[in-house]
């Protein structure tokens, strides 16, 4: 099973960008615990950042021709303004789960509205990096269950 998490803009500067909201750990370690997490139930991971809208939404065109089964998607500050990314994914048959570092709830105003949730298939938010393990956890498992 294939799977493909995306992040978006700003997420690589992850580790010194505000710690106190998005923690300490970079993005090689989250991608990294993916990949290791991944390897242990034998599905096969790719992990891709980009800081423009363009690289994303390019990057789910192609997960529906290559066999991914789902797409684990933190779109950041994308989330909030990308009607592209939504209709990208909803162009994209697979599972999509939703990811934020932070509790977006508990933020802003403007970080109350996703636009990408209207697609998703489940959201996790204020988790800090272990959100995109629950996120490859719950695939992994509703796959075995299926
Ligand atoms: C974020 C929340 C967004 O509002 C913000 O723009 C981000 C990161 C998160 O992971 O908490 O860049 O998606």
């Amino acid at each position: 099973n294939k799977v493909l998490v995306l992040h978006g803009p700003n997420l690589n500067l992850l580790g010194t960008r505000q710690p106190e909201i998005y923690g300490h750990e970079t993005l090689d370690d989250i991608n990294n615990s993916l990949y290791e997490k991944a390897a242990l139930n034998g599905w096969d991971i790719k992990a891709l950042q980009s800081n423009h809208e363009g690289g994303l939404i390019d990057a789910i065109h192609a997960a529906r021709e290559d066999g991914t089964a789902a797409i684990i998607i933190n779109p950041a500050a994308y989330t909030h303004t990308s009607v592209a990314i939504l209709d990208a994914l909803n162009a994209f048959d697979g599972k999509v789960i939703e990811v934020h570092l932070s509790n977006v709830h508990k933020r802003e105003s403007f970080r109350h509205h996703s636009y990408v949730s209207l697609r998703a298939d489940g959201v996790i938010a204020g988790l800090g990096s272990q959100g995109y393990l629950a996120a490859l956890d719950a695939l992994i498992k509703s796959a075995a269950k299926a």
